[in-house]
């Protein structure tokens, strides 16, 4: 994912854009990935914020997290790193074909947004420093290439949550 050349990275921005959705199910309607023309004008700018995060309770010294990266921007951003302070390291994980790798950079397209659902992207954390119990808040903070640094809270749900149900 690192080192592409400028000219490319705007097709393959649209490229991952559209993986992503594929792997969200129903998320979104996909019109952002023809925005990617105008953010050759060095007009946009990200404009980026979060929704929906939450942490299962972790039954271990790991867990996982998910949340929604949206970018009302006109350019596009990428997520390079997670930091937490309940957490020695907190990493990006995609999952394709029912196997789970780990990212080094997540791009987050213009016009466009990022979802973090069970089974598809989610963050680990790991080397947990405690574990938090359900109607607890984790700081989460996010560290973008462009738009410096984003912090989250992320409430603690049921190990078993699933937002589709509430429960
Ligand atoms: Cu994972």
């Amino acid at each position: 994912m690192r080192g592409r050349a400028k000219g490319a990275a705007v097709a393959a921005g649209a490229l991952t854009g559209a993986l992503l959705l594929t792997g969200c199910g129903s998320s979104g309607s996909g019109s952002g990935s023809g925005a990617d023309a105008g953010a050759g004008s060095g007009s946009g700018r990200a404009a980026l914020s979060v929704a929906s995060a939450y942490m299962p309770q972790p039954v271990s010294d790991m867990a996982a997290g998910f949340l929604t990266i949206a970018n009302a921007g006109g350019a596009k951003d990428e997520l390079t790193s997670v930091t937490s302070d309940i957490a020695g390291s907190v990493t990006v994980h995609q999952t394709q074909g029912g196997a789970m790798r780990e990212v080094a950079a997540l791009p987050v397209p213009a016009h466009g947004r990022v979802v973090f659902r069970s089974g598809g992207n989610h963050l680990m954390f790991e080397q947990l420093k405690r574990r938090p119990k359900q109607g607890e808040n984790v700081t989460v903070t996010l560290h973008f290439a462009r738009s410096g640094t984003l912090e989250v809270r992320m409430p603690v749900k049921a190990a078993t949550y699933n937002p589709a149900t509430g429960h």
